[in-house]
C-alpha cells in the first residue's frame, strides 16, 4: 500500500476536533478508498490541557502554528479561523515548505485566497477549501467539476447556519433574537464572532468565493454589497407569513452585461419557492448553467459533522493524487470582473413603517411613492390608534433600488413616520 498520507491539524475546536474524529472512525474506509491511510501525524492549538473529546495519542503536539508548519506531514490542515493572524501566518508557512493546505476558513480565502492559490499551484500544490462553503455540501466541487462544461449565469443560496437557524426559529417559537443566536453558538454553528453571522459577512465571504469559481474571477469581497438580519423584526416575520412570503438571508450572484452583480441581504422569498423550505441550520445553493439549467444543492451548513465530512474530502481529494484549478481556471488567468452596483436592481420591495395613525399620513406616503415613480401592490395597516404608533406595512412592484431608495428617503422624513423605515427586497426566484 502506498504510504499514509500524513496530516497536521491546527485548530481543535468545532471542526477540527469534529474532523480528527471522522478520520479516527472511518480509517479503515478512508484506506480503502484511498489506497492508503490518512494519518494525523500533528496538532496545534491554544490549550494543550483542553480535552477535545478525541483520542491525541501519538500524535505530536505543538504549541505554535510556526512549528506545526514544519511538522512530520504531507498537507497541513487549517482550522484555526480568521481572515489574518495565525491561520495567514499558517498558511503562508505551510506552502512555503511544500505543503498542501486544506481549510475551512471562508475568512481567509475570501480575503487571499488568489494570493494562496497562485502560491499553491507555482509549486504544484493543493490549496482545498470545500468546507469554506456550504458546511456539508460539495458545491465548490459541484461547480468547479461537476458543473465545467457550462458557463454560469447566476447562483443564489442560504449561506449561513446560523442565520437560517436563528431565523427559522423565530419565526416557528416567536423567541427572540439573541436567545436564538445563543442556542446557535451553543451549537457550535457561529463564528467566533457572531456578528461575522448576523451581519451577513459570512455569507459575503462564501459568495467572494463562489462567484470567483462560478465565473472565473478574481475574488472580490469588496464588491459584494452586504446587509444582515439584525433588522428583521418578529413583526416582518409575521407579515411575511401573512404575504404569502418567509424572509431568508440569501447570496446572489449573476453576470450581467456590465460585470457581476454580488449582494448579501435578507429577501421575502415566495413560500412555494423551493429555497423558502430549506430551514434551520441547512444550506442551499441554486446554480444556473447554460447547457444543464437549474441546479439545486442543499444540506447542512454548518456543525461538526458536516465541516468535518467537507474537510475529510478534501484530504481524500489528495490523497489520490488528483489536483484541478483552485477556482476554477488556473490562478495566474484570473481577473478581476467589474462591480455591478446594488443601484442597479429592480425588483419589488417589501417596507415596514412605524407611522402616527392620524388622517393623511397614507397620503404623505404615498406622494413620496409618486415622486419616485414608485408603484405600491399592497398596503396593511391592521391596528387602529388615533393619534398613537401603528405599524403599516406594504409591497411595491418593480422598480430600481435607487429610486426605492429615495422614496425612503424621503418617506422617513416625514414627520409622521416614527422610525426609520425597514426595507426588505422581494425575489421572485
Ligand atoms: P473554534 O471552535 O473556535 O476552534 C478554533 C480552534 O483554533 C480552537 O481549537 C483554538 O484553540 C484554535 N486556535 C485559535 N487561535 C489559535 C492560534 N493562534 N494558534 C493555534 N490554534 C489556535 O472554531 P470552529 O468553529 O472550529 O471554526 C474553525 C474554522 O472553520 C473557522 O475558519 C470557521 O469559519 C470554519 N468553519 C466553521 C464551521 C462551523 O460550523 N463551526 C463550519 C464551516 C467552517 P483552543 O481550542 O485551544 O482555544
Ligand atoms: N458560522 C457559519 C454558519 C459556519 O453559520 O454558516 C459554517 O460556515
Amino acid at each position: 500500500m502506498t504510504p499514509p498520507l500524513r496530516i497536521a491539524v491546527a485548530g481543535l475546536g468545532t471542526v477540527g476536533a469534529g474532523t480528527l474524529a471522522l478520520l479516527a472512525r472511518h480509517d479503515a474506509l478512508l484506506a480503502m478508498r484511498c489506497g492508503r491511510r490518512l494519518e494525523v501525524t500533528a496538532v496545534c492549538a491554544r490549550d494543550r490541557d483542553r480535552d477535545r473529546g478525541v483520542s491525541l495519542d501519538g500524535i505530536a503536539w505543538h504549541d505554535t502554528v510556526e512549528s506545526l508548519a514544519h511538522a512530520d506531514g504531507d498537507v497541513v490542515v487549517e482550522l484555526i479561523g480568521g481572515a489574518s493572524g495565525a491561520a495567514l501566518d499558517l498558511a503562508r508557512a505551510a506552502l512555503a515548505a511544500g505543503k498542501h493546505l486544506v481549510t475551512a476558513n471562508k475568512a481567509l480565502i475570501a480575503h487571499h485566497g488568489p494570493e494562496l492559490a497562485r502560491i499553491a499551484e507555482g509549486a504544484g500544490l493543493n490549496l482545498a477549501y470545500e468546507a469554506a462553503v456550504a458546511g456539508g455540501i460539495p458545491i465548490v466541487k459541484g461547480l468547479r467539476e461537476g458543473l465545467a462544461g457550462n458557463r454560469i449565469d447566476s447562483i443564489h443560496g442560504i449561506l449561513n447556519g446560523t442565520c437560517n437557524y436563528v431565523l427559522t426559529t423565530m419565526r416557528e417559537t416567536g423567541r427572540d433574537f439573541d436567545d436564538v443566536l445563543g442556542e446557535a453558538q451553543a451549537l457550535g454553528y457561529a463564528e467566533a464572532d457572531p456578528s461575522f453571522d448576523v451581519d451577513g459577512i459570512d455569507s459575503a465571504h462564501k459568495l467572494a468565493i463562489l462567484s470567483s469559481v462560478a465565473f472565473g474571477a478574481d475574488i472580490d469581497f469588496g464588491a459584494v454589497y452586504v446587509e444582515g438580519i439584525r433588522g428583521i423584526a418578529p413583526l416582518d416575520l409575521v407579515f411575511a407569513e401573512e404575504l404569502g412570503y418567509r424572509i431568508k438571508l440569501l447570496g446572489l450572484a449573476r453576470a450581467e452585461a456590465g460585470g457581476i452583480a454580488q449582494r448579501v441581504h435578507p429577501c421575502m422569498v415566495p413560500k412555494a419557492a423551493p429555497i423558502a423550505q430549506v430551514e434551520g441550520v441547512l444550506n442551499a445553493v441554486v446554480a444556473d448553467g447554460d447547457f444543464v439549467g437549474g441546479t439545486v444543492y442543499e444540506g447542512p451548513g454548518a456543525g461538526a459533522g458536516p465541516t468535518a465530512s467537507a474537510v475529510v474530502a478534501d484530504l481524500i481529494d489528495i490523497a489520490r493524487g488528483g489536483r484541478v484549478p483552485t477556482f476554477s481556471i488556473p490562478a495566474a488567468e484570473m481577473r478581476a470582473l467589474a462591480p455591478v452596483p446594488i443601484e442597479n436592481r429592480i425588483g419589488p420591495y417589501y417596507v415596514r413603517l412605524m407611522v402616527v395613525d392620524r388622517p393623511g399620513v397614507i397620503a404623505d406616503i404615498t406622494a413620496c411613492l409618486r415622486d419616485h415613480q414608485v408603484s405600491m401592490e399592497t398596503m396593511i395597516q391592521r391596528a387602529r390608534k388615533p393619534g398613537e404608533a401603528v405599524p403599516v406595512v406594504m409591497t411595491v412592484h418593480d422598480v430600481k433600488e435607487a429610486a426605492m431608495g429615495a422614496a425612503i428617503d424621503q418617506i422617513g422624513r416625514l414627520p409622521t413616520v416614527l422610525e426609520s423605515p425597514h426595507m426588505i427586497r422581494i425575489e421572485a426566484l
